[in-house]
């Protein structure tokens, strides 16, 4: 899921609520199809401008598999190799809920796909961003304890009233990072492998900032989803990014002003 600064829900209730089936076998041929044809794009642009952890990811779940995947067929393989899974939502999720499901372990993902018509317009990320993009990260044992971090840090930050703190950090890193790997600069983010357009822009182009990834940074930094990013935040590496974050407590975080 593409997270976003939104306000949290009023009423008590819990992540499940928000839970729906993923209703497989209402995918169509052309959704497939959609998957098919978005998935063999994105892999042969990405080629090898994405960290090596995200390569490794899409062939552990294999989800180089024809069609959209089936939840239940993925998560039989997430979930003894990390202790992820995956469960459908019907679009975003509120702030609270995502970081309360991050912190069991659990995924959102959106129960469709776009239509071929808006190959490269989304109004909200669907499954393809969600599995695509997300979920070869939590095939990776370290990434793993980070994202189930991040959820607790969000919801600390939430409840202090400052939940723009883990906003801005996960956007910076999961969704919109870049990162040091193997000696060159490569796509962390979601929101990066997972685009079209944006992905070679973040990488190549002139026109954008890219500053040293630090959490201070990240947290003190707005973000908007609406546009290309004009400015990357860059790893060092990849775990050095995951070391930080987990070494970061919620009081740390809460006293960055
Ligand atoms: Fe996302």
């Amino acid at each position: 899921m593409l997270h976003r600064a939104t306000a949290t829900t009023d009423q008590p209730h819990g992540w499940q609520d928000y839970v729906v089936p993923q209703n497989w076998d209402a995918f169509t041929a052309d959704d497939h199809a959609v998957w098919d044809l978005l998935f063999a794009r994105q892999v042969q642009l990405l080629g090898s401008r994405v960290v090596s952890v995200f390569l490794d990811g899409i062939d552990l779940l294999r989800l180089s598999h024809p069609g959209v995947p089936n939840l239940d067929e993925l998560n039989a393989i997430l979930e003894p190799r990390t202790g992820w899974r995956t469960v459908a939502v019907t679009g975003l999720v509120p702030d609270d809920i995502f970081f309360a499901m991050l912190s069991e372990r659990v995924f959102p993902v959106g129960n469709f796909i776009r239509k071929r018509e808006q190959l490269d317009y989304l109004e909200e990320p669907d499954c393809f961003h969600d599995l695509f993009g997300h979920i070869p990260m939590l095939a990776n044992h370290d990434f793993a304890e980070m994202i189930e971090h991040v959820g607790g840090l969000g919801t600390a930050a939430i409840a202090a009233g400052r939940g723009e703190l883990v906003a801005r950090i996960y956007w910076h890193s999961v969704e919109f990072g870049l990162a040091q790997d193997g000696g060159e600069l490569k796509i962390l983010g979601a929101g990066l492998a997972s685009s079209f357009g944006e992905a070679h822009f973040s990488l190549e182009s002139d026109s954008v900032e890219r500053l040293p990834f630090s959490v201070p940074r990240a947290a003190r930094t707005a973000y908007r989803n609406d546009v290309f990013q004009p400015l990357y935040l860059v790893s060092d590496s990849v775990a050095g990014t995951v070391g930080e974050i987990l070494a970061t407590t919620p009081e740390a975080l809460l006293a960055i002003e």
